[in-house]
């Protein structure tokens, strides 16, 4: 990157009277900027117009400094481990409550009352099952296909069989649309699996819950009866609780990217489960399964620990780390128990993944460079445990937490959608590419 040509100080930062005065002698003067106080947590400098006040962009790849947007759903503290959907804890609603019940929150702002609760539970549950004609979708795949990619086309398909709920500007449609992608996604998942391990298709049961039906669509089979365990069951919901919204990450980023030109809503969530793929996000809970098998014996775990320390060494710790929290991710701790959990009920309790996650992190957190870079495990470090002691495989893992955070993006997506202030996201630059040029015809080249 290019020497800084010169430098601008902040004169007076007074958040009292709501304002920053900015001097840029460079640049031919001093700007003031409001200051605006969040409910919770930083506030922020309104920069909007910086750039037509001074000729200055901001610089921040990444987005380690930027408020993106003003939102109301999601409150992350990451110094102190706090997660709060719409002010309430994650861990009074993983443990209070059910993921119908967060998704209304989510989307309403407000717990349902007992009949706005069996409302959306029904308006969801007629919303479960797919057009026939998108099972073909399927067999256009090979078996072997990643089950990501095969969500990214099925979910950017959805805007192809469902016209009647793709106008952004009719709010009967946008809801239509909500509930339509919140229903379907267990069943295009489900799906997605069953197409991989060549067993026919199970359609969505109306009697079950949405995580029973899940577990229903995914692992019963015409031959038998299945009941679902309710233990299972009760670990599933709560893992798509755990997973269901977190703020402005990549992939809800992604989403409100993709909304803010005016796409439908099925694109704008098939954009934001390809951010979500990447294993520096979502991806992780996969990659921390086959890092762990990767490890092997807690003998080795010296040795990865020096690796993911290593500057000349890509290996980082997956399912440690994360951009906001500096502490324990609070879904980890929810995650860690759900763990021991599912592993007594399945008679698992010596699973010996979950002993050496457990030594890894023991390991970890006593080292030096993990306290000092503030480096714990995140969401994704104990729920592919999980997961795999439940049956799914590693391929999966991704799919279930796109699964879990489409409410998230739908709902980040609607109030974008219908914030006053929106407009089509654009960022600019800091260019440092070749100055204006001739062109030379190819003759006079060497
Ligand atoms: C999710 O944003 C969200 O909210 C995401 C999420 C959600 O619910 O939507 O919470 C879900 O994506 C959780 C994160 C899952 N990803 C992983 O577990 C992958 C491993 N983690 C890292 O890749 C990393 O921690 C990130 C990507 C999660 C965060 O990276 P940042 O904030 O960009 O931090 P960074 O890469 O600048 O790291 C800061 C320092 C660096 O060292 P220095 O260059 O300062 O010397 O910490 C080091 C990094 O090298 N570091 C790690 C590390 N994570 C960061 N070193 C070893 N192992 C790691 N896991």
């Amino acid at each position: 990157m290019t020497q800084p040509s010169s430098t601008a100080t902040a004169a007076a930062l007074d958040e009292g009277n709501g304002s920053m005065t900015l001097s840029a002698p460079a640049s031919g003067g001093s700007w003031d900027m409001q200051i605006f106080p969040g409910t919770e947590g930083p506030s922020v400098i309104d920069v909007r117009r910086l750039y037509a006040d001074t000729g200055l962009f901001t610089y921040d790849p990444g987005f380690t400094s930027t408020a993106s947007c003003e939102s109301k759903i999601t409150f992350i503290d990451g110094d102190e481990g706090v997660l709060l959907h719409r002010g309430y804890p994650i861990e009074q609603l993983a443990e209070q409550s059910d993921f119908m019940e967060v998704c209304y929150l989510l989307l309403h702002g407000e717990l349902p009352s007992p009949k706005q609760k069996q409302e959306f539970e029904h308006a969801i549950t007629y919303h479960t099952m797919l057009h026939e004609q998108m099972l073909n979708f399927y067999r256009g795949f090979r078996r072997d296909s990643h089950p990501m990619a095969i969500m990214c086309g099925v979910v950017g398909a959805l805007s192809a069989f469902y016209h009647d709920s793709t106008d952004i500007n009719d709010p009967y449609q946008r809801m239509v649309a909500q509930h339509r992608l919140i229903a379907k996604m267990p069943t295009i998942a489900a799906m997605a699996f069953k197409y991989s391990i060549g067993q026919p298709f199970v359609y969505p049961r109306n009697k079950l819950s949405y995580a029973e039906n899940f577990l229903h669509m995914t692992f019963s089979v015409p031959a038998e009866d299945y009941q679902p365990n309710p233990v299972l069951s009760r670990a599933m919901d709560r893992i798509l609780i755990l997973h269901a919204d977190h703020e402005q990450n990549a992939s809800t980023s992604t989403v409100r990217i993709a909304g803010s030109s005016g796409a439908n809503p099925f694109a704008c969530i098939a954009a934001g489960i390809a951010s979500l793929w990447g294993p520096a996000h979502g991806g992780a809970n996969e990659a921390v399964l086959m890092m762990l098998e990767e490890i092997g014996h807690k003998d080795r775990i010296t040795e990865f620990i020096a690796r993911a320390k290593d500057k000349n060494d890509p290996f980082r710790l997956m399912g440690f780390g994360h951009r906001v929290y500096k502490n324990y991710d609070p879904r980890a701790t929810v995650m860690r128990k759900s763990c021991h959990e599912v592993l007594d009920e399945l008679g698992s309790r010596d699973e010996p993944l979950l002993a050496l996650a457990m030594e890894l992190e023991r390991i970890a957190l006593e080292d030096e460079y993990f306290v000092e870079k503030k480096l714990y495990p995140n969401v994704d470090f104990y729920s592919g445990i999980i997961l795999r002691a439940m049956g799914f495989p590693t391929s999966m893992f991704t799919v279930l937490f796109a699964m879990a955070r489409t409410v998230g993006w739908v709902a980040q997506w609607t109030e974008m959608i219908e914030d006053p202030n929106q407009k089509i996201s654009r960022p600019r630059q800091l260019y440092t590419g070749p100055v204006r040029r001739e062109y030379l015809p190819i003759d006079q080249r060497s």
